[in-house]
């Protein structure tokens, strides 16, 4: 009998969902040995697929891109959330977990008539509940913080689909980050931001800004062929059913992977700089603890910055922005404050900062920052990831395309530079003002 087929849906930050249909498209063709992937429709936020257990593993596993793998268990029209309890009450919960399991319910909702969606996480909450009290005589109770179980619901005007997940903890989350820094930037997001730029194993790539190091340490992944997930624990683990042998055969050939890479002696070519030298140790515990050779760091101004090789490649970076994080070593050149404000630890769901008006340091430090790009990077091509969309005018650079993406929620723009020597199109102060889009 083939294996039972299930709709697998795989959220993703704003802006990505190419690069993650992509992506799964190649996990199901490198790692599923022949089991079935059936490649679904892109939404705004996520991709969806068919596939069997062994597809959600591998998602789960070697996704650099997504932030969790939903099984979807149901799908029908409502009008109340007494219709939200009625569909949530008819699933066989009791064939995925126990009573004695701790679950969390979450609810997104488009353009819902509901007054409260509170209301409609409770009512999926208590007909999870319900039934399988009714089943057995005891629920199951909830945990906000480490849930055994999360189900998803998600609301359209009148639709709602209900999923279990089978991530855990969000996939950005790999399992080796220790030292978050200032404003680190989420994983997936930064391995999407890699695929976007198009770079591939070999090119040299810079991020003269690396911070706690998370494009530096994704990439270094990707060279290495180190599955995103090898060092985690997922929700399906926890759940009654699911394919233990494909999983272990997965997990096994992904951690015999990861112990060839640590005796790879491949030239990564990537390389990064921070004016921060607090900022480097970060990023050396965490590429340390990611099992990743020691790559070339270097305490750099960005300002001052020179090509790490003789060949051109590809410089990414996330300048500070807004309240996050200040600029630094933007006074008069070589003094270096650290003012230290702004620092926060990041929450899931906690990114709305908003961008002050660049203050006349930040202006001259991003004047400075284009004038190191056109000057000593011809041939290069610049990724900058910013919320600011002012940010080419202030680097008197004009941007070859810019891509929307979402950092949680605050919206930024990708902008490619490309440094063709002689011909970057130099830009006026005049044209600073922001444009329309
Ligand atoms: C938004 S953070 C980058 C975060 C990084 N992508 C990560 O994931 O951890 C900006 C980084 O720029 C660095 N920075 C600030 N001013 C700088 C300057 N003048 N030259 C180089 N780096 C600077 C900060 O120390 C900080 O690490």
């Amino acid at each position: 009998m083939p294996p039972a087929l299930f709709d697998w849906f795989v959220p993703c930050p704003r802006g990505l969902e190419v690069p993650l249909a992509a992506e799964l498209a190649e996990i199901g063709q490198r790692h599923l040995g022949g089991a079935s992937f059936k490649a679904g429709a892109q939404v705004p936020g996520g991709v969806h697929f068919k596939g069997g257990w062994t597809a959600g593993m591998a998602a789960n596993l070697h996704s650099r891109i997504a932030s969790r793998v939903l099984l979807k268990i149901a799908h029908g029209p409502y009008r109340s959330e007494n219709d939200i309890y009625e569909l949530a009450y008819q699933q066989q919960w009791e064939q995925w977990f126990t009573p004695n399991q701790t679950m969390r319910v979450d609810i997104t909702a488009i353009k819902s008539p509901l007054r409260s969606l509170e209301f409609a996480t409770l009512r999926v909450k208590d007909a999870v509940c319900d039934r399988l009290r009714e089943l057995s005589g005891s629920r199951p109770s909830v945990d906000t913080q480490q849930p055994d179980v999360r189900v998803f619901a998600f609301l359209t005007i009148n639709e709602c689909t209900l999923y279990l997940d089978t991530s855990g903890d969000p996939l950005f989350k790999r399992g080796w980050r220790l030292d978050k820094g200032a404003a680190p930037l989420r994983e997936n997001l930064a391995a999407g931001i890699l695929r976007l730029t198009g770079w591939t194993p070999g090119t040299p790539l810079y991020d003269p800004m690396c911070g706690s190091g998370t494009f530096l340490a994704e990439a270094a992944q990707v060279a290495l062929n180190i599955a995103p997930g090898v060092e985690r624990r997922f929700g399906f683990e926890k759940l009654k059913q699911y394919d233990v042998n494909a999983w272990q055969k997965l997990k096994v050939a992904a951690v015999d992977a990861k112990r060839a890479a640590r005796t790879s002696r491949a030239d990564l070519q990537i390389f990064g700089s921070d004016i921060s030298g607090d900022m480097l140790d970060k990023a050396r515990a965490n590429l340390d603890r990611a099992g990743l050779p020691d790559l070339s760091l270097k305490q750099v101004d960005a300002r001052n910055m020179t090509p790490p090789t003789d060949a051109p490649g590809i410089l990414v970076a996330n300048p500070p922005y807004g309240e996050r994080i200040e600029v630094r070593g933007r006074g008069p050149r070589g003094e270096i404050r650290d003012t230290g404000r702004g620092r926060r630890d990041r929450d899931e769901d906690d990114e709305a900062f908003t961008r002050a008006q660049p203050d006349p340091a930040d202006t001259e430090f991003f004047i400075s920052f284009g004038n190191a790009l056109k000057q000593r990077f011809p041939g290069w091509r610049a990724y900058v990831l910013t919320s600011d969309r002012k940010l080419p005018g202030l680097m008197r650079l004009r941007e070859s395309t810019k891509t929307p993406l979402f950092n949680g929620a605050l919206e930024c723009r990708l902008f490619r530079f490309d440094l063709i020597a002689g011909s970057v199109r130099n830009r006026p102060a005049s044209q600073d003002a922001p444009r329309e889009e």
